[in-house]
């Protein structure tokens, strides 16, 4: 009876400690898990769409002939003074997006305040390839007086996502 009891408590307390072994596995599993995902969670927010956006970008116009893009070649001619009309006679893409872009712009004609160039200090940038297309063909006219060739505006693209 004694023994039967013994064992009894014997075999629950197995049973018990069984039962924290599995608690501390899965905890730790469980701890794993969540500190993997932690760990994932700003990879995915850093390959965010306009990470994704400007690659795919990139490599239509390395499709286009574009050779390797230079973030260097991207700066000078954001930064190149071009001569233009009247009464803005002398340009750049500066003109309207000023010279840090981490701050923002304003519209040389329209005097309207422009949000951050920066990717980093403004999410809503580069999210689609229709604007950025867009911005590109109205921007290279207006400041270039003409279209920006495919490495230029890879250059530009390679330059603006580091900023
Ligand atoms: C006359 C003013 C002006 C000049 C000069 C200008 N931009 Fe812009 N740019 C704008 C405006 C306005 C927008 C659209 C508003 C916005 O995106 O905040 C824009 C948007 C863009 C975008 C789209 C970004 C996105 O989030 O999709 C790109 C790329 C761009 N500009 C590149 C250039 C380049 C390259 C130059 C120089 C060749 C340039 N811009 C010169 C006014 C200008």
């Amino acid at each position: 009876m004694s023994k039967d009891l013994g064992n009894g408590i014997y075999a629950e307390a197995i049973m018990v400690h069984r039962a924290e072994i599995k608690a501390k596995f899965v905890n730790r599993y469980s701890a794993i898990l969540v500190g993997g995902l932690m760990m994932l969670l700003p990879a995915c927010a850093s390959a965010n769409e306009s990470g994704a956006t400007i690659d795919n970008v990139l490599a239509g116009y390395q499709s286009a002939g574009a050779v390797e893009f230079s973030r260097q070649r991207g700066e000078a001619l954001w930064a190149k003074q071009v001569v233009g009309a009247e009464p803005f006679s002398s340009r750049s893409c500066t003109s309207c997006h000023g010279a840090d872009l981490k701050k923002p712009g304003q519209h040389v004609q329209t005097k309207k305040t422009i949000a951050p160039m920066s990717a980093a200090a403004n999410s809503q940038r580069y999210q689609t390839e229709a604007d950025i297309e867009k911005w590109f063909l109205r921007n290279c006219k207006w400041t270039f007086g003409r279209e920006c060739s495919a490495q230029e505006k890879g250059d530009f693209l390679t330059y603006l996502r580091m900023q």
